[in-house]
């Protein structure tokens, strides 16, 4: 039963949670107008203390067109929390209004504190560079829908591994399936954190290769997903300038690419994929983007426990 409860990591799902949201988001797809109703009186607070396009319309989208409401903020200025309010206090009360929040925040672990304080379902839409378990949801009803499939793939990852919060949920998540093989590609600088090399990789014997070029790994690839490097975690913006264009995907690269290739992007990209490669059949980020959409209308149902 998923009713009433958070989404704080990927794992927090079983595998069959994830088929039953699956089956869920494609009768969505296939019926929209039966679902149209399903929320009607209930209320998604989308609480964002960082910015967002795709994560937080697709929320919204999500719950208007189950037939919901909406309230919240994305700019934490314009909230109490710019009164020095505790991340706990502005749950406790947003709990006391809502049926379901979604929630973004700069710290690592936050989600986890809001779901201790909250009396409903807490859906962690990222926190900082750690997790961000709905585009995961979202990546993985991509590749069902288009590849049929989660096992027997090699899966290139490319770009900002270390503070690509997307990169270790989705690495998390698909360390379930089974004879995938993952080719991480990224500066030195930028490589998956050791909790998911040691604690996700190593640990559950999945078979991976750290590298640096893209042009030499492209070739071996069934999904290719690119990712931004994430500016805002830097420390450092000389260091963030000197690596933000690490990888650009170009036509002359993806030359040397499978024909059946999958690339994939939780979006926004900054320069990693040359506008040129949109047209190109292999690349899916913005039907990956619409899968957003109906992933949550599935899980916001589910988790409000709605037919
Ligand atoms: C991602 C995020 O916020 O982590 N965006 C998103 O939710 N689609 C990726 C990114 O910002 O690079």
């Amino acid at each position: 039963m998923l009713k009433g409860r958070s989404l704080i990591d990927p794992m927090d799902l079983s595998k069959d949670e994830l088929e039953n949201i699956f089956q869920l988001a494609s009768q969505i797809m296939s019926s929209p107008e039966e679902f149209s109703k399903v929320c009607e009186g209930k209320l998604l607070a989308t609480l964002f203390f960082e910015p967002s396009t795709r994560t937080r319309f697709s929320f919204e989208a999500a719950m208007m067109r189950l037939g919901g409401k909406v309230i919240g903020f994305s700019e934490p200025n314009s909230s109490s929390v710019s009164k020095g309010e505790s991340l706990a206090d502005t749950i406790r009360t947003v709990s006391c209004y809502a049926d379901i929040i979604a929630m973004r925040h700069p710290k690592e672990g936050s989600a986890k504190v809001a779901s201790i304080y909250s009396d409903i379902p807490v859906i962690n839409a990222g926190d900082g560079g750690h997790q961000h378990p709905t585009q995961t949801l979202t990546d993985l009803l991509t590749i069902k829908q288009l590849k049929g499939s989660f096992n027997n793939m090699t899966i290139g990852i490319c770009g900002d591994l270390k503070f690509g919060r997307t990169v270790h949920s989705l690495l998390k998540a698909m360390s379930r399936y089974e004879n995938n093989r993952y080719i991480l590609i990224s500066p030195s600088e930028l490589q998956i954190p050791d909790y998911i090399r040691e604690e996700v990789l190593k640990y559950n014997n999945i078979e991976f290769m750290e590298v640096e070029s893209l042009e030499q790994s492209i070739e071996s690839l069934d999904i290719l997903y690119m990712t931004r490097v994430q500016k805002e975690r830097f420390f450092n913006e000389a260091e963030y300038l000197r690596l933000r264009d690490s990888y650009i995907l170009d036509r002359e690269k993806l030359k040397r690419a499978k024909k059946d290739l999958m690339i994939l992007h939780p979006l926004p990209r900054v320069n990693e994929i040359d506008y040129s490669i949109d047209e190109d059949e292999r690349a899916c980020y913005f039907k990956q983007a619409k899968y957003g959409m109906y992933v949550r209308m599935a899980l916001i149902a589910k988790l409000l426990g709605v037919r």
